[in-house]
């Protein structure tokens, strides 16, 4: 009797403080709302971008939890709004119809014991489910540990976390660095890629199986560095792509070869075969960068509509962030479709993204020291002859960093220089002519060669709209289209 009473008042006392911490974080989800409505107001807009995803305030990293659900696409970001420099992690979130029209929707996810870092979504019949890793300090080296969390919502804007967390509490070997859950669902079993390395530091990509998401065995390993691939794999995905599957991912710690790896981590692919039946991956073409500019990291993709589509992080680790002290800084590229041909993945700017075109600013040839000028957010399709040199220069209407984009016959390179470092070059083999479609925003250059063969992504903080010069000894066709905004102010 007394024992039961005990229970009883136990079973009150805890679901009591359950609901005060929950009370808390309903109340501290509603006072960083208010934060942020009340910090944005003082955001220089100099640098901010029209149509692509950035912070509202505060810092960004990685895409997370890229999904389509309910007819709409969602999409999540490492997210620290206090300052514009890296912190305790939440999730940022944004939605939207076309993958160009975004909204901003409230924070996700706020860190409580667990700083909440990079994962995925899964959209079920009941709801959007996130499954991220969980970071917490602990008191002996090094000092953190990672597991994976679960967090549902009913109406794909208020999460709630699994109380049953963490769901997957230990990497096969202990290994403190395991990290970025990518979860999909295939026949009547859910399946996730997570990053780890070995007890030698080289990284590594684990595959797991549940039934219901909480209770996992692992599978195998879809790869694992040599050495010379790095120490640590972040942020896997895994796909099936006309016909192969991908392994995606970002490895850290890869030495420069050449052209190669200039950036200070990279993202790239591994393409092969793998069966469900046997679990096991098998490497047909070793790992390519998937993006040759500066500033790329920690893609992620979704599925929707029989198509594949990607986003990155459209900054990088250890450069200078220019718009921080703006009081934001990180934004993510523009979303790219993905196509296996051969042995390479060609990036294609979403579709969509022609619905942002306001006007033809320029559709001609373009003349001897002629500069055509535009406004902050341009689409140009530039054609010339792949024979000779072309060398465009862009540059701030205001001033800020130029930028010169380079095809150079001899070497049949293409090539983005910000003048200030070093170059961003890559090969391309162009079939009759040289075409490119280059994404211009405030502080941004996308440049798609071709169909997609080759993509380089570069901040470039130009200011007060762009100017383009044709400083190259041949003609070169230009069509320019403006853009309409796309992200919220
Ligand atoms: C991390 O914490 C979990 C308990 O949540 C524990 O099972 C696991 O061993 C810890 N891992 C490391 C590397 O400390
Ligand atoms: C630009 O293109 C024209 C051909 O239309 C060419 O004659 C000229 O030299 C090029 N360069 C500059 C700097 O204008
Ligand atoms: C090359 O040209 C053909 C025909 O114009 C086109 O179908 C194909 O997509 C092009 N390939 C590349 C890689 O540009
Ligand atoms: C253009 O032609 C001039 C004169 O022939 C030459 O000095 C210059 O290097 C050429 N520039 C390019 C970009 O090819």
């Amino acid at each position: 009797m007394a024992l039961i009473r005990i229970s009883l008042i136990f079973v009150c006392l805890t679901s009591t403080y359950a609901t005060s911490v929950l009370r808390n974080y309903e109340n501290a989800k509603i006072e960083l709302e208010e934060y942020i409505e009340s910090k944005k107001q003082e955001i220089n807009q100099r640098y901010r971008p029209l149509y692509h995803v950035a912070p509202p305030v505060g810092w960004m990293n990685d895409p997370n939890g890229f999904s389509f659900h309910n007819g709409e696409f969602h999409l999540f970001y490492q997210f620290y709004p206090y300052d514009s420099v890296w912190g305790p992690m939440h999730w940022g979130h944004v939605s939207s119809p076309d993958l160009v029209n975004w909204k901003q929707l409230p924070t996700a996810l706020l860190p409580e014991q667990e700083q909440c870092f990079s994962g995925s979504a899964i959209s079920q019949e009941d709801g959007l489910t996130l499954m991220y890793t969980g970071r917490t300090a602990v008191d002996y080296e090094p000092y953190f540990n990672e597991t994976q969390y679960l967090a549902f919502s009913d109406d794909g804007i208020n999460f709630y976390k699994y109380e049953g967390n963490p769901v997957l509490p230990r990497a096969p070997n202990g290994s403190p660095d395991f990290r970025d859950p990518k979860v999909w669902k295939y026949g009547d079993n859910y399946y996730v890629v997570i990053g780890s390395q070995t007890s030698d530091k080289r990284g590594r990509v684990l595959l797991y199986k549940s039934s219901d998401m909480k209770s996992w065995d692992f599978l195998s390993l879809l790869g694992e560095s040599d050495g010379d691939m790095g120490y640590m794999w972040e942020c896997p995905d895994f796909f099936e792509l006309d016909g192969k599957f991908v392994l995606l991912m970002s490895p850290q710690g890869l030495q420069p070869q050449g052209d190669r790896y200039k950036n200070t981590h990279q993202t790239g692919y591994i393409i092969g075969d793998f069966s469900y039946d046997t679990n096991e991956f098998i490497h047909e073409v070793d790992f390519q960068e998937i993006d040759f500019g500066h500033d790329f990291y920690a893609a992620t993709t979704t599925e929707a509509n029989g198509k594949r589509y990607l986003i990155a992080w459209f900054s990088m680790w250890d450069v200078p962030h220019p718009e921080d002290s703006d009081g934001w800084a990180g934004m993510l590229t523009i979303v790219r479709e993905l196509r296996l041909v051969g042995t390479r993945i060609i990036m294609k700017p979403v579709e969509e993204i022609i619905t942002l075109r306001a006007e033809i600013l320029t559709d001609s040839d373009i003349e001897p020291n002629q500069i055509l000028e535009f406004g902050k957010a341009v689409e140009l399709m530039i054609d010339s002859d792949i024979n000779e040199e072309t060398e465009l220069l862009l540059e701030g209407r205001e001033g800020g960093d130029p930028v010169w984009v380079r095809w150079d016959p001899e070497i049949r390179k293409v090539v983005i220089d910000r003048g200030y470092d070093d170059i961003r070059q890559v090969e391309w083999s162009p079939n009759e002519s040289l075409k490119y479609r280059i994404f211009l925003d405030t502080t941004s250059l996308e440049l798609f060669c071709g169909e997609g063969e080759v993509v380089l992504s570069s901040r470039v903080y130009a200011l007060g709209g762009w100017k383009l010069t044709n400083v190259s000894n041949q003609t070169v066709r230009i069509k320019a289209y403006s853009l309409n905004r796309g992200t919220p102010e």
